[in-house]
């Protein structure tokens, strides 16, 4: 028996009514989850590095272990089925199928998402497979990582032969996973892996390369697994000024220039926003004849991940962008993100309304809170979470009833995991694991998750 409040969440779980045909899933990262970092051959990532420096991490933890999923991944598989998941978004270690990120293959670390794919096909749950979600092999990074145009080409190749080896059994394949956050995160503000802080020049430099990246791999998936339907995940943001004043719009708008259209005009337009390239000029990378044409390939979807909204006003960050985030008066998750449904709805009707892509999806929503404990009961009743999802989820269907062709929607996360710089101290899970003995236990969240799938019709 459930107390009040969490039936109340189960009902209203049941209450919402998407169509029969809506994906749900739940999403991971490889990094994230999988640990035996150097297990059966793997080479090292820029994040196996990285969270070897002191002060990267909050609390100083590594994915080494992480959920042990590259020996539990059949119990993971289990929950979803428990859960009645449709698919599951997952992405490659690129360093444990090919150490250095180019030459020679890791026939063991094939092999393991071999037994993952064939394990999600026979459970009845579809593999969305993410080629690149944050973790370039080190061997990459020492040879200038994404501020080498090189790197471009080494993802495609690599595409092309994932694509050759599990295209006859994916067909929904994602180039990149979030190319803001890891090139920014990453090259300018220094606080995810590589860890470079060279600024505004840094994640324009990785970005124009990622995108370049995205463009030279579609096509060679297409031809490597032929029926593929192939899509980027961009992290997408709500954006709006923190006043009228003219200062405050114009933060604003630089900051969804560089989060949003950068990457949106680039892919569905063919070209990058020319007031960003103005304001920007002087720390622009070298973008060559014909590159824009080669990053705007015909997608089969958008992949959104998106997790609050962003309210800007003038401010130092980032200079030429020098923009501020502000916070409103509301609740905020753990990592410090709004909760603001809506943002769900508005970020759908925008990229309908400016890029009409075919189909979108919701690639990740989800939010985090501290560490939990089970109540009495034994359950994790993280109410709040469970509402997140309900709410969010209304939101879509808003977006959805008004004509935008969103298609799936991708709890992120199902597992508690690592959260990059924020080590184990934020979990986002819908599932909760607890660390020392890997035991998974569903929390409330997760009960109503599977009561929204269910209420389909
Ligand atoms: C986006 C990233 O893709 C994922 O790896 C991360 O854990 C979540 N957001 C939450 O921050």
């Amino acid at each position: 028996m459930l107390d009040h409040a969490s039936d109340d969440l189960l009902a209203r779980a049941r209450a919402l009514h998407l169509p029969r045909d809506f994906v749900f899933g739940g999403a991971t990262a490889a990094y994230q989850i999988e640990g035996g970092w150097n297990a059966d051959g793997k080479g090292e990532s820029i994040w196996d590095r990285f969270c070897r420096k002191p002060g990267a991490v909050i609390d100083g933890t590594s994915g080494d272990v992480a959920c042990d999923h590259y020996n539990l991944w059949q119990d993971d598989i289990r929950l979803m089925t428990d859960l009645g998941l449709d698919a599951y978004r997952f992405s490659i270690a690129w360093s444990r199928v090919q150490p250095d990120g180019q030459g020679a293959m890791n026939p063991k670390g094939i092999a393991f998402y071999d037994r993952l794919i064939d394990g999600l096909l026979a459970a009845g749950i579809t593999p969305y497979l993410t080629l690149y979600h944050w973790d370039l092999p080190q061997a990459l990074q020492d040879k200038g990582g994404w501020y080498n145009r090189d790197t471009a080409h080494r993802l495609a190749d690599h595409a092309e032969t994932m694509a050759r080896h599990y295209g006859d059994r994916v067909r929904h394949w994602t180039t990149l996973n979030e190319p803001w956050t890891f090139c920014w995160s990453g090259h300018a503000s220094g606080e995810d892996a590589p860890g470079l802080t060279d600024g505004v020049k840094g994640g324009l430099t990785a970005s124009h390369h990622a995108l370049l990246a995205h463009g030279l791999a579609v096509p060679r998936i297409r031809a490597a697994a032929p029926g593929a339907e192939v899509g980027v995940v961009l992290d997408l943001n709500v954006v709006e000024p923190a006043s009228q004043r003219p200062e405050d719009i114009t933060a604003a708008k630089h900051f969804e220039l560089a989060q949003n259209r950068f990457y949106l005009d680039a892919v569905f337009k063919g070209r990058y926003p020319d007031e960003l390239l103005t304001l920007c000029a002087g720390l622009l990378p070298d973008i060559r004849d014909g590159d824009l044409a080669t990053i705007a390939q015909p997608l089969d979807y958008l992949g959104v991940n998106i997790y609050r909204r962003s309210v800007m006003q003038a401010g130092t960050e980032l200079p030429p962008l020098n923009f501020a985030r502000v916070s409103p008066p509301g609740d905020y998750t753990a990592v410090g993100y709004e909760i603001y449904p809506p943002c769900i709805h508005d970020i759908l009707t925008y990229v309908h309304r400016d890029y009409a892509p075919k189909a979108i999806h919701i690639s990740e929503s989800g939010m985090a809170t501290r560490p939990e404990t089970p109540e009495a009961d034994g359950l994790i009743h993280d109410r709040q979470r469970a509402a997140y999802y309900i709410d969010h989820i209304a939101e879509l269907d808003r977006a959805r009833q008004k004509g935008v062709p969103v298609k799936a929607y991708f709890a992120w996360t199902l597992i508690d995991n690592f959260e990059w710089a924020y080590g184990y101290t934020t979990p986002f899970g819908i599932v909760h694991v607890d660390l020392e003995t890997q035991k998974r236990s569903p929390k409330l969240s997760a009960l109503c998750y599977r009561e929204v799938l269910r209420a389909r019709r």
